[in-house]
């Protein structure tokens, strides 16, 4: 809005300088900013942002968070560009295209970045990519998660350099919280070029449907190098990078779901990897028995089952939060609680290729598995496996190396690990053909693809009913509670990449 000049006031306090931009008060002043910065790029550019079905930085905030929780911080900083006009009345937005602060989700502390489409396009200044540095080195102190809403065109080209700068100040700070904070993505916009390196370098990526992508060049560049013909949607769309490329870890309908289902999310996580995961009130008995895990799993090993079925029935009131539940279906992997603590589940899935391993699901449990130990999550796995994805495609793909990944992460992990171990498999594959191929099977189940023979050289625990599964794994994660394993010093480990 347009400010009247005037004659500098005389009471201004010792040291305060006068701009002739403005005849108001300081306090007027900050309350016209104020006002200003609440009002993002203007009226008809939130229209268009609201048209085009997303909702605006502010309001995304205001739903993610408790109801006036929100602590802002640097809503008067501005860009600090003089190139190409930029300095001119009309092309500065207090605040910039960022807003950033803390708040609550359920009364717990979290960070927040939300980038305002509506000034430049969200785009990145070094401003903006210094107030999200600001809110993340304040994270990592008072140790906090960092959520980022992500709505952006990249780099803001008139910066240039700086812009570019900014990114790597982020990148860096992404690294350094990887493992100490949880840190979530959420994409409901833009997001191209070596911007999407944040997201990537986070530890969970979620996307809102048709509004959202992700990509390194977008359909332009594409056609031009590769002369590939693809929408934007298919290159990088939420169904691509959940179903295809697993960038990303889940796919919301829209911005109000999105962002609803982070705080729910959220409720799962502790606040660092200094703090326990919150403890739910729990009304689900934790000697609750589940009969109907008597009867989920068939008797035949080549019939399937769904692992889903054994996970909800088990888990607290079958409140499932799954991860990358559309990519590498043959794992499945997700949040629940035993008794009201956070557990991270690990199942194989025999409904999909019989639940063998492949290269997909071996890095996709091996990075859960991963986070929960980095968040003292305790790990559940539901082994049924008749092991790892024969072929040519597997092996040139590296399935030794991928899968390695998840070998090494289970053995790296020292949080509680219980696993439940639901049924084998894979016996007709050493007799096939052979004369007597059906006694020779009899003989080996009897000898091996039975619980006896583990059990006799005390490689299982425990052979228990199925019914009484979630009594027993409450009752061990009670007792694992207070576990305490120290890996080796070393400066970091060197996981097979
Ligand atoms: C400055 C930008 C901007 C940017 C958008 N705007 N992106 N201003 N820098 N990067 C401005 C537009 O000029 C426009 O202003 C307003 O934001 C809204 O943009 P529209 O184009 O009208 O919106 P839409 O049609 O929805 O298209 C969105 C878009 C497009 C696809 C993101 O704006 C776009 O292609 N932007 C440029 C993307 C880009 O090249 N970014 C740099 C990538 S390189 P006006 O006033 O005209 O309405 C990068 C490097 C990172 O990010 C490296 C890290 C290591």
């Amino acid at each position: 809005g347009a400010v009247a000049a005037a004659v500098p006031p005389t009471n201004l306090p010792r040291g305060c300088r006068w701009s002739s931009a403005s005849a108001l008060s300081v306090k007027e002043r900050i309350d016209h900013k104020r006002k200003t910065a609440l009002c993002g790029g203007g009226q008809h550019r939130i229209d268009a942002q609201h048209k085009k079905g997303k909702l605006t930085a502010r309001e995304r905030v205001e739903l993610l968070l408790d109801p006036e929780s929100f602590v802002e911080s640097d809503m008067f900083v501005e860009h600090r560009c003089s190139d190409f006009g930029m300095e001119q009345d009309g092309n500065k937005f207090p605040g910039d295209s960022v807003v950033t602060g803390r708040g609550r989700i359920n009364g717990r502390l979290v960070y927040v970045f939300s980038q305002d489409f509506t000034v430049f396009g969200g785009s990145l200044s070094g401003a903006h990519a210094q107030k999200i540095c600001k809110i993340m080195d304040q994270a990592m102190m008072v140790g906090a998660p960092v959520i980022g809403l992500n709505d952006s065109g990249g780099a803001r080209i008139q910066e240039g350099v700086e812009s570019l700068a900014g990114y790597a100040d982020i990148f860096l700070r992404n690294v350094m919280a990887s493992g100490v904070v949880p840190q979530i993505s959420l994409i409901m916009g833009p997001c191209a070029g070596g911007a999407v390196y944040s997201p990537a370098l986070t530890d969970f990526t979620f996307m809102v449907k048709d509004t959202s992508y992700l990509f390194i060049t977008g359909p332009d560049v594409v056609k031009s190098v590769t002369n590939e013909d693809v929408t934007q949607e298919e290159l990088g769309g939420a169904k691509t990078h959940t179903t295809v490329s697993g960038v990303a870890h889940h796919a919301f309908e829209d911005d109000v779901e999105a962002l609803l289902n982070v705080r729910e999310f959220f409720n799962f996580l502790p606040l660092s990897n200094q703090d326990a995961a919150p403890i739910r009130e729990c009304h689900d008995r934790s000697d609750r028995l589940v009969h109907s895990l008597d009867t989920i799993v068939p008797f035949e090993t080549t019939k399937a089952y769904d692992m889903l079925d054994i996970v909800h029935a088990t888990v607290d009131e079958s409140d499932f939060f799954e991860i990358m539940p559309n990519y590498a279906k043959n794992i499945v992997v997700g949040f629940a609680r035993m008794n009201g603590r956070t557990v991270g589940i690990v199942g194989n899935q025999p409904k999909v290729a019989s639940g063998c391993l492949d290269i997909n699901s071996s890095v996709k449990g091996a990075r859960f598995v991963r986070f929960c130990d980095a968040f003292n999550i305790p790990i559940i796995t539901f082994v049924d496996v008749p092991g790892f994805l024969p072929g040519t495609a597997q092996e040139y793909g590296g399935i030794i190396r991928h899968g390695a990944k998840l070998l090494y992460a289970f053995a790296e992990a020292t949080v509680p690990k219980i696993t439940v171990i639901t049924r084998k498999g894979a016996v007709q594959i050493i007799f096939r053909g052979k004369e007597n191929q059906a006694e020779a099977e009899a003989e080996y189940v009897e000898k091996f693809a039975n619980p006896f023979p583990a059990a006799l050289r005390g490689f299982v625990d425990d052979i228990i009913e199925p019914s009484t599964t979630r009594r027993r794994i409450c009752r061990d994660l009670e007792v694992l509670a207070s576990k305490k394993q120290l890996n080796p010093w070393k400066k970091h480990a060197n996981i097979p990449l």
